[in-house]
């Protein structure tokens, strides 16, 4: 079947199977491989996008499920120029060991962001609940997170 959607900002039209995961779409077909293969049943968070602004596990979505809508992945965050105030703050407060949950992480913070600007440590900790680490404990990803949402402030009323 043929589906047209929005992915970072830029349009496509393919032809999937009417079985093709949304997760298997972004990798396999269009080769944004930010999006991370983890458990494929929902569990682990790792191949979190954004759909409509909203985070949905990419491995229970079908693609066909998003037609005419915008999903966006790691790969749309950020300029030329540098990282986000997220990725940033995941870098600095060194929030990713082995990096493998850290997009799908990123993306919630995004939608966390999104909604509530300057969230709460409980509600930083709620909103990271659908996304599995193993390698850091989380503090260090709260603390990134809270940075964030200051960082974006800032910058936000500085511009
Ligand atoms: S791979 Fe999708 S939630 Fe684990
Ligand atoms: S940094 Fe390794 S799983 Fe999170």
């Amino acid at each position: 079947m043929r589906i047209e959607l929005r992915v970072n900002g830029d349009m496509y039209r393919r032809e999937v199977e009417p079985d093709l995961t949304l997760l298997s779409f972004l990798r396999d077909v269009l080769g944004l491989t930010g999006t991370k293969w983890g458990c494929l049943t929902g569990d682990c968070g790792a191949c979190t996008v954004l759909l409509d602004g909203e985070p949905v596990v990419a491995c229970l979505q079908l693609a066909c499920q998003v037609q005419d809508r915008e999903v966006t992945t790691i790969e749309g965050l950020g300029t030329e120029e540098g990282l986000d105030e997220v990725q940033a703050a995941f870098v600095s407060n060194g929030a990713a060991q082995c990096g493998f949950c850290t997009p799908g992480m990123i993306m919630s913070v995004e939608a966390l962001l999104g909604s509530n600007p300057s969230p709460s440590e409980a509600q930083v900790r709620e909103s990271l609940s659908g996304n599995l680490c193993r390698c850091t404990g989380y503090n260090k990803i709260v603390d990134a997170v809270l940075q964030a949402a200051q960082d974006r402030q800032m910058a936000n009323d500085g511009s």
